[in-house]
């Protein structure tokens, strides 16, 4: 992995939704994702890459349920039937995509660490910054 992707990956202001429960998930996994990156700057092998993506995978397995089910205790889910099932949809398509990458590295696939890592913060980004921030909006103007 070359120097300019050993960026950091640091929690954001705008990170911030308004529910502790779910900010400190949040949190976690950006923390999770900014130590893989360490751990991966130098030559990783695939048992070390594994574990990173067994890891993430299960931490954020267990975050997606906290949410889902915060999202129908609030009522969001009957409030906004399509954009709740995007919502699970988007949650189902990465544990899909990850559990693939973990497959590949299991059969002895070479997989190239940048490039994982670049989708794992271009994925939580977009998703906290616009999917999962409608149930903090919702959440919120409920007072
Ligand atoms: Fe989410």
């Amino acid at each position: 992995m070359d120097n300019d992707s050993v960026r950091q990956y640091l929690w954001r202001a705008d990170f911030e939704l308004g529910i502790p429960l779910i900010d400190d998930q949040h949190r976690v996994l950006v923390k999770m994702i900014n130590e893989a990156q360490h751990r991966l700057s130098g030559d990783a092998s695939a048992a070390e890459l594994s574990e990173i993506v067994n890891g993430l995978l299960s931490y954020a397995d267990y975050h997606f349920g906290t949410e889902e089910r915060y999202a129908v205790e609030y009522g969001y889910d009957r409030a906004h039937c399509a954009a709740y099932e995007e919502h699970v949809g988007e949650h189902r398509a990465f544990a899909r995509d990850v559990t693939d990458v973990a497959r590949r590295l299991a059969a002895g696939e070479a997989i190239e660490a940048a490039g994982l890592l670049a989708f794992l913060q271009r994925w939580l980004t977009d998703h906290i910054l616009e999917v999962d921030r409608r149930i903090g909006d919702f959440v919120g103007a409920q007072g």
